[in-house]
């Protein structure tokens, strides 16, 4: 049987990354790209509003619950006790009240409340604020994981770097793959849209959120090399342990999901570009509908990523595992 913690941590990183890349996607992507063509589509975007409302409201609500569960079947993991029994007798609390991961839970559940008020006022009066306001809460709502993982765990200035690593780390991931399905929702109902200029919009969308997308790689790149630095070590644990495989697994996975961002940036971009003085409508629309499909591929794999890390933050560090040298 899968171990439930290993469950709730997907659940509670997929919303959480959910979470900030919605609103950084909203606030870095979307709003200035349909500002930047004068007279926003209306009626793209306020479907698009709703929709993300929508997406974001049920993403707080699963990361909030999925938090309440992780640290209830923590506290009975910790006292050996069952649910009940952890809550009963208190150990629940204890780890609520008394250790730095309850202080950073407590400080998480702060931001989720602050980030519903900030969604309501934003469903009523939209503001370029609200949007920052949003963003910034979405990525420290998702950055103070890191005090809650393995990168935590590392003393002294060596664990200042490793936490810096795995706060970047965290911001990074929220914003590549919780972006992606908003991208998908955006330029799916702009394709939809009989707005003239649609693929004009498109191409601000995707360059914008290609842009973002090679930032977020680079970043995943240096700060998942050196977490691993601090979690693997030398050459031997990354395949003699099980924690340096569940890693090759990870990366395997991300080297795929790149080369479909590569497809969408270095191919069907420029199409989508060239196409827009094209008189072949239908070629714009095909265009747009592969580069959904490579999105929602990229966000498949990158679930798969999730379910990985959620195994990793729970398997001894290859640093701390003994390795049989055959
Ligand atoms: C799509 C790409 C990626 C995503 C979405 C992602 C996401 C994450 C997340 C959410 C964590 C948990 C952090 C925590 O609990 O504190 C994490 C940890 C980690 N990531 Fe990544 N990551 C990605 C790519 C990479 C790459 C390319 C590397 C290596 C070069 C890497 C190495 C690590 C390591 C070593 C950890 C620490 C795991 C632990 O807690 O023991 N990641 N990653």
């Amino acid at each position: 049987m899968i171990d439930p913690l290993i469950t709730m941590r997907v659940v509670h990183f997929a919303s959480t990354v959910m979470v900030a890349g919605a609103t950084l996607f909203v606030c870095f992507i979307a709003e200035p790209a349909f500002q930047a063509v004068g007279e926003p589509p209306w009626r793209v975007v306020r479907p698009f509003r709703g929709r993300l409302f929508g997406l974001l409201s049920a993403s707080l609500v699963l990361a909030v619950v999925s938090g309440a569960g992780w640290l209830l079947l923590l506290a009975a993991k910790i006292g050996n006790q069952s649910l009940s029994e952890a809550i009963t007798e208190g150990t629940a609390w204890v780890l609520l009240t008394q250790t730095r991961f309850g202080l950073d839970w407590q400080l998480r559940l702060l931001l989720a409340v602050l980030l519903a008020g900030s969604l309501l006022l934003e469903r009523r009066t939209p503001s370029r604020w609200l949007d920052l306001f949003a963003a910034l809460a979405g990525s420290i709502f998702i950055a103070a994981l890191a005090w809650a993982g393995h990168g935590a765990a590392t003393s002294g200035i060596a664990g200042d770097v490793h936490l810096g690593a795995d706060i970047f780390h965290l911001i990074a991931a929220g914003a590549w793959l919780g972006g992606l399905i908003p991208f998908v929702l955006l330029v799916r109902l702009l394709r939809h849209s009989d707005e003239p200029g649609w693929a004009t919009i498109a191409c601000a969308v995707v360059s914008r959120f290609s842009n973002l997308g090679i930032i977020a790689v680079g970043t995943l790149l240096v700060s998942g090399t050196i977490n691993a630095w601090f979690l693997v070590g030398g050459p031997v644990n990354w395949t003699g342990t099980g924690y340096g495989r569940l890693l090759q697994l990870k990366i395997a996975l991300f080297v795929g999901m790149i080369c479909l961002a590569a497809v969408n940036r270095q191919y069907l971009m420029p199409h989508l570009s060239a196409d827009i003085s094209g008189y072949d409508p239908e070629r714009r629309t095909r265009t747009a509908r592969k580069m959904e499909r490579n999105a929602m591929l990229e966000v498949t794999l990158g679930l798969a990523v999730v379910v990985v890390v959620a195994m990793l933050g729970i398997t001894q560090p290859a640093t701390e595992a003994h390795v049989h040298v055959h």
